[in-house]
């Protein structure tokens, strides 16, 4: 098991569109393992792939209070969409501090590969439903941020970029 580093925002590696995962073998399963340490080490409730530099089409999210209860969703599509949407305010690791309100879908169906390859379908709604949906868009190269004004975006990219310089004196 290891910790991977995640990329910030405004690391332009964050914007490479994932492709899908070819097989579900052992190196897939080993970075399942060490993304879900990462999430959990790091308080978040949804990793993508994209986060740790790996540009595949593979996220783990946890939204239980517990934190016992991983979801593995490889090559994720959604398949229905509800008709409502709500505002609900996101965090992301890779945006550390800020939080917004996104416009998501109310509940969405997933179909995906597990962990362990088998094809599985997925009913969410509320917090997993918004989760889903934030990690998704990571995989296409979207961060969430990308949704606010081009104001408050850029006003987010010095914010990140001041603190990324005072992290590394
Ligand atoms: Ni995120």
């Amino acid at each position: 098991m290891a910790l991977l580093p995640i990329l910030c925002f405004p690391d332009p590696k964050l914007h490479k569109v994932a492709q899908p995962v070819q097989t579900v073998d052992a190196r897939v399963k080993t970075l399942i393992v060490d993304m879900l340490a990462t999430m959990y080490d790091a308080k978040g409730i949804g990793l993508a792939a994209t986060q740790v530099d790996v540009h595949e089409r593979l996220i783990v999210i946890d939204v239980s209070e517990e934190r016992d209860q991983p979801l593995v969703l490889i090559n994720p599509e959604i398949v229905w969409t509800s008709a409502e949407t709500h505002l609900n305010e996101e965090g992301c690791l890779s945006v550390p501090g800020i939080y917004d309100g996104v416009q998501r879908f109310n509940a969405i169906t997933v179909r995906a590969l597990d962990g362990e390859g088998n094809s599985r379908t997925v009913e969410a709604e509320d917090l997993l439903a918004v989760c889903i949906q934030h990690e998704m868009d990571h995989l296409l190269g979207k961060v969430f941020v990308e949704y606010l004004s081009p104001l408050k975006r850029d006003r987010i990219r010095k914010k990140m970029l001041k603190a990324q310089r005072e992290d590394s004196r």
